[in-house]
């Protein structure tokens, strides 16, 4: 048995880090809420998709419906990991829950690190089952987690998926940040092997890139959210809580979501690739479904329409975003997501350049199809 002191220590440090982690997810409610962004393109207008003028196909005729992790859902846009652990957290999630369930979108919580160190907490992830019992939810757990807090996790929100996030630059820059986990892949094919749902690993908005997509597949896991730059931005946002400027330049660091989502889905195809970075309208998201991607995640514009506009905002944001989708697949002459993975694009620009860095030719998007 361990000796007292070295108890009442491992106490009162779990005590801390749990108030640490309740501040920081504070913070970041209100610092993403301020548009703590990336300010450079994400490469969406180097992207041209097809116009059907002859088109017989109206948009309220589309059929959104798609399927990742072998889980079959009504609609392609998700709303991402934003919150949890914090009280502030309980009302921001139940109202992303009415949202989620309005519009059928799938939802994932915030870590629920807070809520398995501190189980008077887990009512702020709860509640997003309480107010979406039908829905399909994603639990949500660092990659370093263990197996047994993984299964706590997917129990508390009874998940139908697990998110694992990685989040080097986020952990490096912050002051209390952990550092590498010399055993990461090797803990996830743990949880992969040992958790009851499919494991969907994403990043926090720096990008996932293919050669880490196919390790993961290796590892078990059945999906990837590549999260890459164009949209929150956590070097900004933890750069912020900092009081020292020497993490700047790395508000640049990270790849573009849409060239990780091509890179995936042309060089690591036996993993699902899913969008989130900055997709912040039903145009961005179906190019990325058009370069392979199987569904959208969105977090910072949902919290932001949420946090400055409302629950009203945030409804009016999700039904604009939706009605674009279907009013660009119409445009297009597509029912459904179906043939997007098919259907011939024009690539020009910097995206080009950088595509043809990852060994894919511009050629290989205009002919397909054909
Ligand atoms: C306030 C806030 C908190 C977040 N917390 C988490 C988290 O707990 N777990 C996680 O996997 N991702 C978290 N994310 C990252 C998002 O899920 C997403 O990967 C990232 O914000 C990029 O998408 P976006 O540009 O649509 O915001 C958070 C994002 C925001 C804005």
């Amino acid at each position: 048995m361990a000796p007292p002191l070295v108890n009442a220590w491992a106490i009162s440090s779990i005590k801390r880090m749990n108030k640490f982690r309740i501040n920081r997810k504070k913070e970041h409610l209100i610092l993403a809420s301020q548009g703590f962004r990336c300010s450079f393109t994400a490469l969406y207008e180097d992207i041209l998709l097809p116009h059907d003028c002859l088109t017989t196909i109206s948009p309220e005729e589309t059929d959104l419906s798609t399927e990742y992790c072998g889980i079959p859902v009504q609609s392609p846009l998700y709303i991402n990991a934003i919150t949890g652990g914090a009280l502030v957290s309980e009302n921001v999630n139940r109202k992303l829950a009415v949202l989620a369930k309005e519009f059928n979108l799938p939802i994932a919580v915030g870590s629920q690190q807070a809520g398995i160190h501190n189980p008077q907490l887990k009512f702020t992830y709860q509640v997003v089952r309480k107010y979406n019992p039908e829905g399909v939810v994603m639990a949500n757990l660092p990659a370093t987690a263990t197996v047994m807090q993984a299964k706590a996790a997917v129990e508390m929100v009874e998940a139908q998926i697990l998110q694992l996030y990685l989040n080097p630059a986020q952990e490096f820059i912050m002051p209390e940040g952990e550092r590498a986990n010399k055993k990461l892949l090797a803990n996830v094919a743990d949880i992969c092997a040992l958790v009851s749902v499919p494991v969907l690993v994403k990043e926090i908005g720096f990008g996932i890139g293919a050669s880490q997509a196919a390790s993961l597949a290796r590892a078990g896991v059945r999906a990837v959210d590549v999260s890459g730059t164009g949209g929150t931005n956590f070097a900004r946002i933890e750069g912020r809580r900092n009081s020292s400027h020497w993490w700047l330049p790395l508000a640049a660091w990270g790849l573009p979501t849409p060239l990780c989502v091509a890179d995936v889905a042309v060089n690591a195809p036996k993993i699902d690739v899913l969008a989130s970075g900055g997709v912040d309208d039903g145009i961005s998201a179906l190019k990325c479904l058009c370069l392979g991607a199987a569904a959208i995640g969105n977090a910072g514009s949902i919290l932001w329409q949420l946090r400055n506009r409302g629950l009203a905002g945030a409804k009016n944001y999700v039904e604009d975003y939706l009605r674009q989708m279907r009013t660009g697949l119409a445009l297009m002459g597509q029912s459904s997501l179906a043939g997007l993975h098919q259907i011939p694009l024009v690539i020009t620009g910097r995206f080009k350049e950088l595509l043809n860095q990852k060994g894919i030719s511009a050629k290989y998007y205009w002919r397909r199809g054909y």
